[in-house]
């Protein structure tokens, strides 16, 4: 996903429903990148906070218990989502009047509909099973 959006040590990742932290902390790891994760559950917050922690990167990265839908993505340059197929759709909107033009959103599974995506690459999970992630710039 972070390759697929060519993250680079200037740009804000956001990932909506960041889970253990891992888009964020690869992120910052592997692309230098500074990163913000949200989750609707605080268990998941405190597991990031401690992942980051011991990947030695809680500089670049920041983590807060926030509903995805109500985030504020105006300093957002790429954004991340990995969620089910109906929030991704009603996160379409969301992105599109809040984040700034050209941010690029990448959603592993599902794409929105309605919305051409700019690139589709397909990848191969740790089940074997083929899974799409789709592209797009607002
Ligand atoms: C499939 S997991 C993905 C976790 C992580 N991004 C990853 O790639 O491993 C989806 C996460 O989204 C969170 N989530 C679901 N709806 C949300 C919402 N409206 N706002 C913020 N987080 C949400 C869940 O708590 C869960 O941790």
């Amino acid at each position: 996903m972070l390759r697929l959006a060519e993250v680079t040590n200037k740009d804000l990742v956001y990932d909506l429903g960041c889970g253990d932290g891992r888009i964020v902390i690869a992120a910052a790891k592997d692309f230098g990148a500074r990163g913000v994760g949200v989750d609707v559950e605080p268990y998941w917050i405190e597991e990031s906070r401690r992942n980051a922690k011991k990947a030695g990167v809680e500089h670049l990265t920041t983590f807060n218990v926030e509903d995805a839908m109500t985030v504020d993505l105006s300093n957002a340059s790429v954004v991340m989502l990995y969620l089910v197929e109906w929030s991704v759709g009603k996160l379409k909107s969301i992105i599109e009047s809040k984040a700034k033009p050209g941010a690029r959103v990448v959603s592993y599974c599902f794409g929105p509909e309605n919305w051409t995506p700019a690139k589709v690459e397909s990848c191969v999970d740790v089940n074997g099973q083929t899974r799409n992630l789709y592209l797009w710039i607002t």
